[in-house]
């Protein structure tokens, strides 16, 4: 069997260092806010390439952190509305409506996938302060026309980083493009822990103070309460595991963009294409994934749910991301009548295939030949 992503062998690539790193912090008797939380947000605000890195809790609660702050700041308020691709894993949105503010889902374009910038204007109200984006599938969804909206329009940029760890554009990393970035290091992300951790990167201080105060009960002082804050830190064994593979992550990213290019050279099926639309795109055609990490490779196919079974039948295991859309879900009942047709297509079609640091060329040589086999 092919798993799609192995956690076990995948931290054992660090085994040596990951265990010296735990003995230690068991060692040192000291487990929450202390020296390798530091390190790790320092390191990690260097390799993203914004002044501050605050650790928190997870994912999820670092995108929650970001808006928290900024109601508390007064940029936005409970009733404001923010700007969400339909198109992304529960929790961009979960975020957004948790903290009271009203998300607005916008379409991916058909190509890329990521949130269509051109449907982006149109979305804005006088009650929108902010548009958030999702680097989904380790993508850069940042294109230079949603920055110059979020300046004229003056809406905060925030990004939703927990899929791309090292994705590049212009030079610049995803999670330093915006005001402030969210990062989920999940264990199965490109930078995973061993447990929940997330983080939030920007260059605005203010933000980053009172993120940090809010994610530690709304205190920056001892039993000294500022806001009505929450728990959620990083703790120091999460911390020192991640300072450790921060270090191969972009020996990993590496990894995975050359089996992509694999998949993309020697995938040749009518069947199976890398967009929802068109006859044209076969995973062959010429493809611009814009500095993708890959943390998915997803692929498409009308008759998805039987590739899946061919593939699980001849030994490779994939997932789908993600099965139902926002929308569609019961959580979200006030949106279930909406149509939002590419959402629904990406969800219809959409399977991923292996693609991480562990595997290895024979693993990669026979999901090629099954895709090709796939009639
Ligand atoms: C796009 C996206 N946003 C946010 C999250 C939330 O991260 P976490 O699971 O660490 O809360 C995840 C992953 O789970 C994600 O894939």
């Amino acid at each position: 069997m092919i798993p799609y992503l192995p956690l076990r062998q995948i931290n054992a690539l660090y085994d040596t260092e990951l265990r010296e790193v735990i003995s230690s912090v068991l060692d040192s008797g000291w487990y929450l806010k202390g020296e390798a939380t530091q390190r790790f947000e320092q390191h990690y605000a260097q390799y993203i390439g914004t002044r501050y890195c605050v650790g928190c809790g997870n994912g999820l609660d670092a995108l929650k952190l970001i808006l928290q702050a900024y109601i508390e700041m007064g940029v936005m308020q409970r009733g404001d509305e923010v700007i969400v691709p339909a198109n992304t894993y529960i929790a961009s949105i979960l975020a957004v409506s948790a903290c009271g503010l009203k998300p607005i889902l916008v379409e991916p374009s058909p190509d890329t996938l990521q949130i269509d910038d051109s449907l982006i204007e149109r979305a804005i109200s006088p009650q929108t302060k902010a548009v958030m984006i999702v680097h989904l599938y380790g993508r850069c969804a940042y294109t230079a026309h949603i920055g110059e909206l979020c300046k004229s329009y003056g809406l905060k940029l925030i990004e939703d980083n927990a899929q791309a760890h090292g994705c590049e554009y212009n030079g610049l990393r995803t999670g330093a493009l915006g005001d402030a970035a969210g990062h989920s290091f999940y264990p199965g992300k490109n930078l995973g822990a061993l447990g929940d951790a997330g983080a939030v990167t920007t260059n605005d201080e203010a933000l980053a103070t009172i993120v940090r105060s809010l994610g530690n009960y709304g205190s920056s002082r001892k039993y000294v309460f500022d806001y009505l804050g929450c728990n959620s830190r990083m703790d120091e064994l999460q911390a020192a595991v991640l300072d450790v593979k921060l270090r191969y992550l972009d020996r990993d990213n590496q990894r995975r963009k050359d089996i992509a290019a694999r998949y993309e050279r020697e995938v040749s099926n009518p069947l199976v294409r890398l967009r929802i639309d068109g006859n044209e795109n076969t995973v062959r055609a010429s493809f611009e994934s814009r500095g993708s990490v890959h943390h998915i490779f997803p692929i498409f196919c009308e008759r998805r749910d039987d590739l899946q079974k061919f593939l699980a039948d001849n030994g490779v295991e994939t997932q789908i991301h993600y099965p139902i859309p926002p929308h569609k879900q019961h959580c979200f009942a006030e949106w279930n009548h909406l149509s939002l047709p590419i959402t629904e297509r990406i969800h219809a079609q959409e399977l991923s295939i292996p693609c991480h640091q562990a595997l290895n060329d024979a693993e990669i040589d026979q999901v090629v030949k099954l895709l090709n086999a796939f009639r």
